[in-house]
């Protein structure tokens, strides 16, 4: 089926929280696992209006956390999408954590999350193709191009590697 080609524009997306006691680890910092929740409802926001409809994880990449966000603090979240396969989006999203009395945003950390588009059967479907409008929108294009290949790759090998899983092995030793 043609598809009109969209503009990463039309599906960006932006979220703030402020990070409360709930979200926090032992240390009075935010609980990276929380952090991952909000990042992956933002790229699912932007997914979902990139394919216009809903759009299930793949995969996220190597995550680092490069400085500590805290109680207290203000979390900036800006996602875009940044390739498309045919059934696939890669959804970038940059993390900014801001201490309300400096106002001054240091950068946190950044993601690359891949969607599957799925059909009402749950099975993947077709997503419309990115309008490249300009040498921004082509070199990174081309960088998610690269980093896409290498999922499938290391897909491959999951996908190799779990068929020995088919069947748990994992015993008490009690
Ligand atoms: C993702 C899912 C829909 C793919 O279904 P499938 O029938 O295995 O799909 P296929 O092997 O035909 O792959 C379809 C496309 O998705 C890509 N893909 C499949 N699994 C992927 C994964 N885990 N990560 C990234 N890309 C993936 C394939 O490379 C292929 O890309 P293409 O359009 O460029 O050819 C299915 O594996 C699924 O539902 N997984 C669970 C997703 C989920 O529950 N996520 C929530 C978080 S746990």
């Amino acid at each position: 089926m043609f598809m009109d080609k969209k503009s990463w524009k039309e599906s960006k997306a932006e979220l703030q929280r402020i990070v409360l006691p709930p979200d926090t680890n032992v240390l009075n910092g935010l609980y990276g696992g929380r952090l991952v929740e909000w990042i992956d409802n933002l790229a699912s926001i932007v997914a979902f209006k990139h394919a216009l409809g809903p759009a299930v994880t793949g995969s996220i990449d190597d995550l680092y956390f490069v400085s500590p966000i805290n109680l207290g603090d203000i979390v900036l979240m800006q996602g875009r999408i940044n390739h498309v396969t045919r059934t696939t989006m890669e959804i970038e999203v940059n993390v900014f954590a801001e201490d309300f009395h400096s106002g001054i945003p240091r950068f946190a950390t950044e993601a690359y999350l891949t969607y599957v588009a799925i059909d009402a059967n749950r099975k993947p479907k077709e997503v419309p193709g990115l309008l490249l409008e300009t040498e921004d929108d082509r070199r990174r294009f081309a960088e998610g191009e690269k980093r896409s290949n290498l999922r499938k790759e290391r897909l491959k090998g999951i996908r190799e590697e779990s068929k020995k899983f088919i069947q748990c092995e994992w015993e008490s030793t009690s």
